[in-house]
């Protein structure tokens, strides 16, 4: 599979800090100005189980209590995104994961000043994007 495809998809999560903070509009509306296709999207919760799942490469790291703490804690919005390499392109517009080093412009850069609470999980790569896709919305195959 190619890795630019015109149809490439991602798997977004914004996390529940950006809900709670009324920011669900302005972080979609970033995505949906750049030009890229919602093709699903519902307000979810993020259970114990989902959580190993989703953050498996994380669940024995130092950071993941605390952080599996925070995203079970709160409604999340979970999204699939297309476009012309969305997967790169998506990662850039949320920026580095510290939110107090991500450059200013980008999602986490303009507000996030926190290395858990930073509003958005984008996947990584082709794979995870569609590990994740099928984690969370299993239905669009
Ligand atoms: P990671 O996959 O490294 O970052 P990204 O979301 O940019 O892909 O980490 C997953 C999440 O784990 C990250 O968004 C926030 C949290 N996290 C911490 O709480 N502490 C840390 O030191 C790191 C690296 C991540
Ligand atoms: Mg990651």
């Amino acid at each position: 599979m190619s890795n630019s495809s015109l149809d490439e998809r991602t798997l977004v999560l914004i996390k529940p800090d950006a809900v709670r903070r009324g920011l669900v509009g302005e972080i979609l509306g970033r995505f949906e100005r750049k030009g890229l296709t919602i093709d699903a999207m519902a307000l979810r919760g993020m259970d114990a189980e989902l959580a190993d799942q989703h953050y498996a490469e994380h669940v024995d790291k130092a950071f993941y209590p605390p952080l599996k703490d925070f995203m079970t804690g709160g409604p999340l919005v979970a999204l699939v995104l297309s476009g012309d390499q969305v997967i790169e392109v998506v990662r850039g517009l949320v920026g580095a994961t510290d939110g107090r080093r991500a450059v200013a412009g980008t999602i986490r850069g303009d507000l996030s000043l926190s290395n858990r609470e930073n509003l958005v999980h984008a996947s990584d790569s082709v794979d995870s994007a569609k590990r994740e896709i099928a984690l969370w919305f299993p239905e669009l195959g």
